[in-house]
């Protein structure tokens, strides 16, 4: 896809930007809503009359049916997952269109039908629980409402699981197989218990044994961003700092999960942070802005990235800048809406939903 902003965004200066932006919210009343992840850039995030995690935003989305015109200022799964929960009267807009998330897009439909034909022979829809990760495109969310299955964010996991194993035997889990097994081993599963199907082996590169014995199959994908982190970054912070509190993302991998102090979503980092007393020395695992962010918000207290040297920036969460939503916000008629098709659509709806009813 190919996207370049009309010159006149691009060389505005910032501040005629921030009031082009807040004449087109007046002029647009109530009738726009802008969602804002975490991860935005700050600039963004000011504009934001929401912000939060994905599942909180996916449930605002939900909500807010009033709004006619929703500018998610996110990544593109997320934008899709409002415009499947919003109704036929709300039009989805993401500012920039070139904003996805790679680890989305490891999960690949073909990939992802080949793999359940054979797991059919180890039971299907009968035994196994397809379950998505929001990170995932609306067709898998789709596969996934079809074969009885639900979505599941960082920070409904839990819950999630017990609905799964409630109902069926055995997991099958994409695309962030951190997510999958950090959530697996909270739930009280051993590590036996889960195998990696790798979509480019055949039979995923698991014997049938192994694929009769687990209860979590999956997939192999995973986020560049919190796989920065290392159980050696733990280490040397806690060196450094013997007091230190450390929180991080369950997208980490485990080694690194398991040495820190706490894990949990977004929005669980950002409630951690701000029940540490004034003084205190936090260590983020996660993405860059979010911890720029809460610094900036606490200046009483002493935040900082767990690596210290990766910079863990989400370079599609910071593709949205104030030039692209002056533009979407003032040319919106004109520009190509999130459009999800109506037969994805319909399954897609009823595992968000199912993902909504079970938190
Ligand atoms: P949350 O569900 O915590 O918002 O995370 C989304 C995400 O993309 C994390 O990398
Ligand atoms: Fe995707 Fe990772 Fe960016 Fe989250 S931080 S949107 S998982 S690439």
């Amino acid at each position: 896809m190919y996207f370049a902003l009309p010159e006149e965004y691009r060389i505005s200066a910032p501040d005629e930007l921030k009031n082009r932006i807040k004449e087109a919210k007046t002029k647009l009343g109530n009738s726009a809503f802008i969602l804002a992840h975490h991860y935005q850039r700050a600039e963004i995030v000011e504009f934001g009359d929401a912000v939060g995690d994905s599942f909180a935003l996916s449930k605002i989305a939900a909500e807010n049916a009033n709004a006619e015109y929703i500018f998610f200022c996110g990544v593109h799964f997320m934008a899709e997952a409002a415009e499947i929960l919003s109704t036929d009267k709300q039009t989805v807009f993401l500012p920039n269109p070139l904003a996805g998330c790679p680890m989305a897009d490891m999960a690949e439909m073909d990939d992802v039908l080949l793999a359940w034909e054979t797991l059919e022979n180890f039971g299907g829809d009968k035994k196994i629980m397809p379950v998505s990760y929001m990170n995932s495109t609306a067709a898998l969310k789709g596969f996934t409402g079809e074969h009885g299955g639900l979505i599941c964010t960082s920070s409904n996991a839990d819950a999630v699981y017990k609905y799964g194993f409630s109902n069926r035997e055995k997991l099958f889990f994409f695309p962030d197989q951190h997510l999958g097994y950090n959530t697996g081993i909270k739930y009280g599963l051993k590590p036996e218990d889960m195998v990696v199907w790798d979509f480019s082996l055949d039979n995923g590169g698991l014997t049938n044994e192994q694929l009769d014995k687990a209860k979590i199959i999956l997939w192999k994908g995973h986020c560049h961003v919190h796989t920065n982190f290392t159980a050696k970054h733990i280490e040397e912070t806690r060196m450094k700092f013997p007091d230190v509190k450390i929180v991080v993302h369950p997208e980490c991998p485990h080694e690194v999960v398991k040495e820190a102090d706490a894990f949990g979503s977004t929005s669980f980092i950002v409630n951690f942070v701000e029940k540490q007393p004034p003084g205190s020395n936090i260590a983020i695992g996660t993405e860059i802005n979010l911890i720029n962010r809460l610094g900036m918000l606490y200046p009483d207290k002493n935040i900082f990235e767990l690596s210290g040297t990766t910079c863990p920036v989400c370079a599609n969460m910071y593709r949205t800048t104030i030039n692209d939503l002056a533009y979407c916000l003032e040319n919106f008629k004109d520009i190509k809406p999130i459009q999800v098709p109506e037969d994805v659509k319909v399954n897609a709806r009823i595992a968000l939903e199912r993902m909504l009813a079970v938190h």
